[in-house]
This record gives C-alpha cells, sequence and structure tokens, in this order.
C-alpha cells in the first residue's frame, strides 16, 4: 500500500542502516540548517538527465556512471576528482568513438559519503563499536569517540560535495573537456601499460576527425559539444535526514526534487517495498536507480517498478543490475523478462563490481576476471532477452592503486598492498578502467551492429 507522500513519509515506515545518533537535538538543528541552504542541483538538470537516460534506455546512448565507492574527509583534494573526472572523460570517448554512441556521464562524486553495512557493530580484540558508516556518519577509525555518528558531518558533507561539483562543472564547461584535450588526457603512469597505445591510437583518430570537422568549419568556438560536456553527480540515497533536508519544491516544475545530487539510488540492502528509503525515492522526481542483487525475485522487481515509477516515464527508473559474474546467466533473464512482460519501461545497467568481492591476502578485492566475466554476461543475458543494455556503473579512480587484481598489469594479491588507498570497497585504477571501457565498447559495437555483421563477426 502506497498512501500520501511528503518528504518526511518516509519516517513512519521501516527503516534499515540507521545510524543511531545519541543526541535528537543536535541532530534536528543540522536538519534545520541545512534545510535552508541552496540546494546542490537545480531541478531541470534533473529533468535533462532523465532524458539522457531515456535515450539509453531505448538503446540510443549508453550510461557510464563511476567514481569511488565512499568519498572521504581527508582526500578533499583537487587532484584526486580531477583524475577520476579525466578518466571518466577518456572512458567516454572510447565508448562514443569506439561505439559511436553518445555517453551519459554520471559520476559517483560530490556526495557517495554513506554506506550500507553487513553489521552494525564491528569487535576488535575484544572490543565492540559501532561499524563505520562512511564519513557524512561517523570516522573509521577503531575509538568509541570517532565511531558515535556526529551529526556535524552532513554539513561538512554538504560543503564537500558543493565543492566538489563546483569543480567538476567548471572542468565539463570551461575547456579541461575540450575533445582538442584528448592526448593530453593521459595520466604519466599509463605509458607502463598496453592499454595507453591503444588509447593513443583513438586520440590520433579523434584528432583527424577534429581536423577534418575544423575544415568543414566546425570548432570548439562555434560547435559547444567540442568544447563542453554534460556530467551528472549521484549517490546513494541512505542517510534519509540529510536527503530530506536537501528535498526542494520546484516552481518551475512543481515537483519535489531531491537536491543533493541529479541522480539517486536505493541499495540492494535498503530496498523493501515497504521501507523507508522506497518510500522517500518514490515521491520526488529526479531520475532515481534501484540495485538489483542475486536475491531479487521477479514479482517483488515488478511491484518496486511500479512503485518507483507509477507513470512509467522511461528515465526515471533505472535498474543496476549486479549479481556476480558467476550468477548473472541465471539470475538476470527471469527478471528481464518479467519487467519487460509487466511493460515496465526501464534503463537496465551493470553494476560488475558488487557481486564479486573476494578477500585475499587479508585485503578486499575484485579479481578484473570476474568483472569483464560479468559485463560480457550481461551483454548476453540483454542479447537472449531482447531488452536493452543500457550502461555500466562501476567503482574507480583515476589514481594508480592496486585494489582489484588483474588487468594489462597482472595485478596479483601480493601486489594489493603497495597501494590500496579505498576507504571501502576495491576500485578499478585507471588502466583497469580503460580496459573496460574498451571491452564494454566492442560488446556495444558487436551487438547493436546489424545481425549480419554480427554474424560475419562470429566466424
Ligand atoms: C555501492 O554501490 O556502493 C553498494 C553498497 O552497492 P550495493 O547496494 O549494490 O551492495
Ligand atoms: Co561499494
Amino acid at each position: 500500500m502506497s498512501g500520501a507522500w511528503s518528504p518526511s513519509s518516509w519516517r513512519a515506515m521501516p527503516i534499515r542502516q540507521v545510524p543511531e545518533y545519541p543526541d535528537p537535538a543536535a541532530l534536528a538543528a543540522v536538519e534545520a540548517k541545512l534545510s535552508k541552504f541552496p540546494p546542490l542541483v537545480f531541478a531541470g538538470e534533473c529533468e535533462r538527465l532523465k532524458a539522457a537516460l531515456a535515450e539509453a534506455g531505448e538503446g540510443r546512448a549508453f550510461v557510464l556512471q563511476g567514481g569511488d565507492c565512499a568519498e572521504s574527509f581527508a582526500d578533499f583534494r583537487a587532484d584526486p576528482i580531477r583524475d577520476s573526472f579525466r578518466v571518466l572523460l577518456q572512458m567516454a570517448v572510447i565508448l562514443t568513438f569506439g561505439a559511436t554512441v553518445p555517453v551519459v556521464k554520471l559520476g559517483r562524486m560530490a556526495g557517495q559519503f554513506a554506506k550500507p553495512r553487513s553489521s552494525d557493530t564491528e569487535t576488535r580484540d575484544g572490543v565492540t563499536l559501532p561499524s563505520y558508516r562512511g564519513d557524512i556518519i561517523n570516522g573509521a577509525e577503531f575509538t568509541a569517540e570517532a565511531r558515535t555518528p556526529d551529526p556535524a558531518r552532513m554539513e561538512f558533507a554538504y560543503m564537500q560535495s558543493a565543492g566538489t561539483l563546483n569543480l567538476l562543472r567548471a572542468f565539463a564547461t570551461g575547456g579541461f573537456a575540450d575533445l582538442h584535450q584528448v592526448h593530453r588526457w593521459n595520466l604519466d603512469f599509463l605509458g607502463r601499460s598496453s592499454v595507453w597505445a591503444r588509447y593513443e591510437g583513438l586520440a590520433q583518430r579523434i584528432d583527424e576527425t577534429l581536423a577534418f570537422m575544423a575544415a568543414c568549419g566546425m570548432n570548439s568556438d562555434n560547435a559547444p559539444q567540442i568544447r563542453e560536456t554534460a556530467f551528472y553527480t549521484s549517490h546513494e540515497s541512505l542517510l534519509l535526514p540529510y536527503e530530506q533536508a536537501l528535498t526542494r519544491w520546484s516552481t518551475t516544475h512543481n515537483k519535489y526534487y531531491a537536491c543533493s545530487a541529479h541522480f539517486l539510488w536505493i541499495g540492494d540492502r535498503t530496498r523493501q517495498l515497504d521501507g523507508a528509503h522506497v518510500e522517500f525515492l518514490r515521491g520526488v522526481a529526479n531520475p532515481i536507480g534501484l540495485k538489483v542483487g542475486p536475491t531479487m525475485e521477479p514479482a517483488e522487481l515488478v511491484a518496486l517498478c511500479h512503485r518507483l515509477n507509477p507513470g512509467n516515464e522511461m528515465g526515471r527508473l533505472t535498474l543496476i543490475s549486479r549479481m556476480g559474474a558467476s550468477k548473472v546467466a541465471a539470475k538476470l533473464p527471469p527478471l528481464l523478462r518479467a519487467v519487460r512482460d509487466a511493460g515496465c519501461r526501464v534503463v537496465w545497467l551493470c553494476d560488475p563490481m558488487h557481486g564479486n568481492t573476494t578477500v585475499q591476502a587479508g585485503f578486499k578485492t575484485r579479481s578484473f576476471d570476474d568483472i569483464l566475466a560479468e559485463v560480457r554476461a550481461f551483454f548476453d543475458a540483454h542479447a537472449e532477452v531482447g531488452t536493452v543494455a543500457g550502461g555500466v556503473h562501476v567503482e574507480m579512480t583515476g589514481a594508480d592503486v592496486t585494489e582489484c587484481t588483474g588487468g594489462a598489469y597482472r595485478l596479483t594479491a601480493a601486489n594489493l598492498a603497495e597501494n590500496y588507498a579505498t576507504s571501502c570497497d576495491p576500485r578499478l585504477n585507471a588502466a583497469q578502467s580503460l580496459e573496460l571501457a574498451f571491452l564494454s565498447a566492442e560488446e556495444l559495437k558487436l551487438r547493436r551492429a546489424s545481425p549480419s555483421r554480427r554474424a560475419r563477426a562470429a566466424e
């Protein structure tokens, strides 16, 4: 049953993954303060993103969603923001040029601070403390002080999101993203990897194309599409007091929008049909996402689609499949069929990260082969059912980290300690991110090609 919605109607619903703030008055004071702060995004931008996602749902564009598992207060600097943005641009260029498809660029950035946890507490050497839930809630350090949820952290998260978003907007429209910079985006350390030569070859072809277009009269001065790009932000809508405080009525659109980011998603642990997180997101007009893990039942997914997208608007709801490489073939096709047969219009993305986490040499890691296998299996499942593979959702960074094994540098468990820098889950490094983009571009080119081209490629 879904009744009247308001920005606070989620409070009457059962909620999971909720931090226990020791001082409710302090929490209320921060919420009141945040509710007066300027929104971080404008409703019109959310609608533009929704329209772009609808194109991906119809097979005329491809979504690239990526960024940190969790952003961190300690690492609030320009360099990581620039490097992640740069690798996302490179991945987008590989997909746009390699598969001739427009790419919708969506960062897991400027607000990705709250983390769901499998346990409410953590015990070390006989001491039990609340689990770390992300910098917007508490600190990672294993002390009672750091682990106590502190509402003041929401204010800093808002400020960090605003600063990050400001820089991303500047990069997207201020010249950094100009296609003429395609060679300069390469990061020095990529020189060590075979993926670098592949990227350079593609950049060379883009240069030639741009020179041809310039000769025809199109350049950065008269064609903004060459000079700038649209870049959107997203995060998991987990900490609902924060999300509610940043929800605004748009007098232009006559609707409520969650204004902490353009796109918000519901995690696999908080997707209960009558739970608080589904209740909150059903009422805001943003484009939204729903993680779909291996325990999701077809009927349950269809009910969630109806609840979250009652107007059946294409672009409103993105389903993010995260099965684990070995489960996709069995689990995904029945879900694709059920959603299609119910007439639900959705965008499907593949998150090849969250179903493939293992522990090796004491580190939480993911094998790059499993990640690639899940992406391939995702494309296969859509080909089998006749639905559209709309994009990928990855945890990645522009830095030269050693968090996932495999890839061009052939990282093994023994390499993980070299530069394991994540504050949560293991991310693809820059080279692994580009490799994944090349693979996705190939799959896309093949699957969306004419049947005769597919047959030729199979020979
Ligand atoms: C995440 O995207 O960081 C996450 C926790 O994913 P999931 O909800 O799919 O486990
Ligand atoms: Co994660």
